[in-house]
């Protein structure tokens, strides 16, 4: 796909109302019938703000799948798929897609393949998805473990974001999508970094500063829609993330979060900006400080380092057999496409084991 065919998605990030969702419906145009996905949680806590809203307005079908990592699979798009195909959706049904990271990816493959593509929205519930999931036309399921290995890139019609969905999130997953808020500051707003190491962040003061992650990585999303070049750096902390997150996934309580694996992937790659991408020490150790003051160190023990390396051969930023990174040349700085060797992962891979 050329990137002239990139449609831009309408974000509307609201505090106080649902009206601007329920402009949206009202006017578009063809709407046969109206699908929402969830899983458990975001069927428990967010369906019935959603379904509040429609009473009287609009029907709509539900489907729920089970969350979690090792629940991004084929398996759950043929349940949709199915589910779909059953309740008669057409060319012109629309999917909602209501809850983190894990529903926005599935739902938005689901929709991008059902009959060749059906529209679908977003409705991020989970700090995850606000601040970085739910934005940017990524989709897709993991394949034997391996993160986003099928998947496409094709853009939601529209993100609907709306704090009150953070009301129910528990702090573990408030934490973890504040990883991604973290990463974009280090990546491209220095400011953004700086207000959020002097400041706690809560759910009440969250406001300003997601909104301003969801600018960063929107920009950086319109920019390079199809991460041809400067989309690569959202990918900081993930090239090595994403690699302990597969070694984790089915370790039960070892499992990692996305964003658990994704800050101790940041800590590393901080290190490796340091020898690969000129980061100063001075700012490379006020980096991972930080990050392991707020978000602390994570048990990695059970990993194998050849088993690690295994998932880093899948990155999909590799190119002719060598590890590609995008690392930070200052905060608030990034580079993409730089080579790093596979004794220097091993150096911090074993520094961060051995930090106390
Ligand atoms: N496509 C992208 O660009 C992109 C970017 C970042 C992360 N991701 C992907 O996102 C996934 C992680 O997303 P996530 O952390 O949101 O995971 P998730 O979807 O599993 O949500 C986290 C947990 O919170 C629950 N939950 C969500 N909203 C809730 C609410 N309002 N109230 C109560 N419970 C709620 C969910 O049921 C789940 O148990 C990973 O697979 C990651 O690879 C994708
Ligand atoms: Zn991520």
């Amino acid at each position: 796909m050329s990137s002239n065919q990139f449609k831009e998605s309408k974000i509307l990030i609201e505090d106080n109302s649902l009206d601007s969702l329920l402009d949206y419906f009202l006017t578009k145009n063809n709407l046969s019938k109206i699908f929402i996905l969830t899983d458990e949680n975001t069927k428990k806590y967010c369906l019935s703000i959603l379904a509040n809203f429609f009473y009287n307005k609009f029907d709509f079908t539900s489907i729920e799948i089970a969350g979690g990592e090792q629940n991004k699979t084929i398996e759950s798009c043929i349940a949709i798929w199915n589910q779909l195909s059953h309740a008669g959706a057409d060319k012109n049904s629309l999917l909602v897609n209501l809850g983190g990271g894990i529903i926005t990816d599935i739902g938005g493959f689901v929709a991008s393949t059902y009959l060749r593509g059906i529209n679908f929205i977003n409705i991020p519930t989970s700090l995850m998805g606000m601040a970085d999931a739910a934005i940017g036309g990524k989709n897709g399921i993991d394949l034997n473990a391996i993160k986003n290995q099928i998947g496409s890139i094709n853009f939601p019609d529209m993100i609907f974001i709306h704090s009150l969905f953070l009301k129910t999130l528990n702090d573990r997953h408030f934490k973890n999508g504040l990883v991604e808020v973290f990463k974009h500051g280090l990546i491209a707003d220095k400011k953004l970094w700086l207000n959020l190491s002097s400041v706690e962040i809560n759910r009440d003061s969250i406001g300003t500063i997601l909104t301003k992650a969801i600018e960063i990585k929107n920009n950086i999303v319109t920019e390079d829609p199809y991460e041809k070049g400067i989309r690569k750096i959202l990918n900081f902390g993930h090239t090595i993330g994403h690699a302990l997150e597969s070694c984790l996934l089915n370790s039960g309580e070892y499992q990692l979060l996305h964003g658990e694996a994704i800050v101790a992937g940041m800590i590393m790659e901080t290190w490796l900006s340091e020898k690969y991408c000129g980061l100063k020490l001075d700012e490379s150790s006020e980096i991972t400080s930080k990050l392991f003051e707020i978000f602390g160190k994570k048990k990695l023990s059970l990993i194998n380092f050849d088993n690690f390396i295994s998932y880093l051969n899948y990155d999909k930023k590799n190119q002719h057999q060598q590890f590609n990174f995008s690392l930070l040349n200052a905060i608030g700085s990034c580079k993409w496409n730089i080579a790093v060797s596979l004794e220097d992962v091993k150096v911090v891979f074993n520094r961060y084991n051995a930090t106390i």
